[in-house]
């Protein structure tokens, strides 16, 4: 019987769990056993009890690694806390493969086939395995409303008695998963919207959401698997140029522009921050990765020219109940897909994109060609 561990996250301030109680069930009714660290789900408004009833184990950290087969994690666990678990175990979670790079081989070392899911193909079949799409849209919706938080105005045009009050002028810089959400709602608390990205394909997403587009074709910049690629030095000149008046005018700016494996790009410096209107609120959401906008720091508020700029280290952790149900189906999603009755437990075919894309070792080496390349 394949043996399913579920670790208490122990990196710091990570909220969410890696398994839910109704993934626990559905891989009860695979045939698989679950075990679940003590305290793993309770940051994430899961209580043991809960996982229990749905079928799993709860016991200490020891216990639910010992001959576990298939090890489930939100982030990687430190490879020195991996013991116990059965020969060749899988290591199931976002590994961050390019950031944990040493702890990539230290898993290579120990023998664990450890799987990115954060390398999952943007495939169609594999959408519901996708954990960078499931997160960045929740991100895309706490940034919005962390931002309208510490606006000191409305969102939504007010008639009161006491006079009419604007709406607020909302641009969102990055226009993938979450920026689609943080357009979404920031229409939905009422502020006029626009939006801006370097694939020229987002200009429609934008406008079917009630959004105007800010584009310039010679910024075109489509990248592999529908990501963006970085911007030469002339592109970068010329998009400064298109945002710097539109910036000036707005009083929240969202940015989620991310080049895969590199640092966030810088779309807003600090001479545009100084053109904006006091009480002006800027979100980075690419402030863990480098940040898109200059000043930005981790889990600060930072005031610059009376403007605030803020950004969460990890923006999904402050949506830890949702955002764990969404990541926990989308690694039951995966691991359902693969699972082989008569092997009773999942495999991975060598050939299979999937397979190629977020193995990162095998046989105690690492195999994964964006690592290597
Ligand atoms: P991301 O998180 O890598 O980047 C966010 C956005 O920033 C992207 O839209 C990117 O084009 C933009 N960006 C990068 N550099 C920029 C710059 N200098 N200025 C302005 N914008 C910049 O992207 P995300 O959210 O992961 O999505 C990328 C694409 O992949 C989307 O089209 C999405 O629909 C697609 N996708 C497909 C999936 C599938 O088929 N399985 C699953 C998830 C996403």
């Amino acid at each position: 019987m394949t043996k399913i561990a579920v670790l208490k996250e122990s990196a710091k301030g990570e909220t969410r769990v890696a398994a839910s109680p109704e993934t626990v069930k559905k891989y009860v009714s695979l045939g698989a056993e679950v075990a679940v660290e003590k305290g793993a789900g309770e940051a994430a408004s899961v209580s043991d009890a809960d996982f229990k009833e749905a079928g799993a184990s709860i016991g200490a950290k020891a216990a639910a690694l010992k001959g576990a087969d298939i090890i489930l994690g939100v982030q990687g666990p430190d490879p020195k806390a991996l013991k116990g678990m059965a020969k060749g175990a899988w290591l199931v979670a976002g590994l961050d493969p390019f950031g944990q790079r040493a702890r990539v081989d230290e898993y290579a070392k120990l023998g664990v086939k450890a799987l990115a899911m954060e390398f999952m193909p943007r495939i169609t079949r594999a959408q519901s395995m996708d954990i960078l799409s499931s997160q960045s849209n929740l991100a895309g919706y706490k940034a919005v409303i962390d931002a309208a938080s510490t606006f000191g105005r409305a969102f939504p045009m007010m008639m009161t008695a006491a006079g009419r009050i604007d709406a607020a002028r909302c641009f969102v810089m990055g226009v993938g998963v979450a920026g689609l959400q943080a357009i979404a709602t920031a229409r939905r608390l009422g502020a006029q919207v626009s939006a801006t990205d370097v694939r020229p394909e987002t200009a429609e997403q934008i406008e079917s959401l009630g959004a105007k587009p800010i584009f310039d074709d010679d910024l075109a910049s489509d990248g592999e698997g529908g990501y963006a690629k970085e911007l030469t030095k002339e592109q970068q000149a010329k998009q400064a140029e298109l945002v710097s008046g539109h910036i000036a005018k707005q009083d929240i700016v969202i940015t989620t522009a991310l080049i895969p494996g590199r640092p966030a790009p810088r779309l807003i410096s600090d001479a545009q921050i100084k053109t904006m209107k006091p009480g002006s609120v800027i979100f980075d959401l690419a402030v863990a990765q480098g940040g898109n906008v200059e000043g930005s720091e981790p889990d600060k508020v930072v005031e610059k020219h009376g403007v605030k700029i803020m950004g969460h280290s990890n923006t999904p952790t402050h949506l830890a109940a949702d955002a764990s149900a969404l990541f926990a189906r989308n690694l039951y999603n995966f691991l359902s897909a693969y699972w082989d009755k008569e092997a009773d437990g999942p495999v991975l075919p060598d050939d299979d994109e999937v397979t190629i894309g977020i193995r990162l070792t095998k046989d105690g080496k690492v195999v994964n060609e964006r690592l290597l390349g």
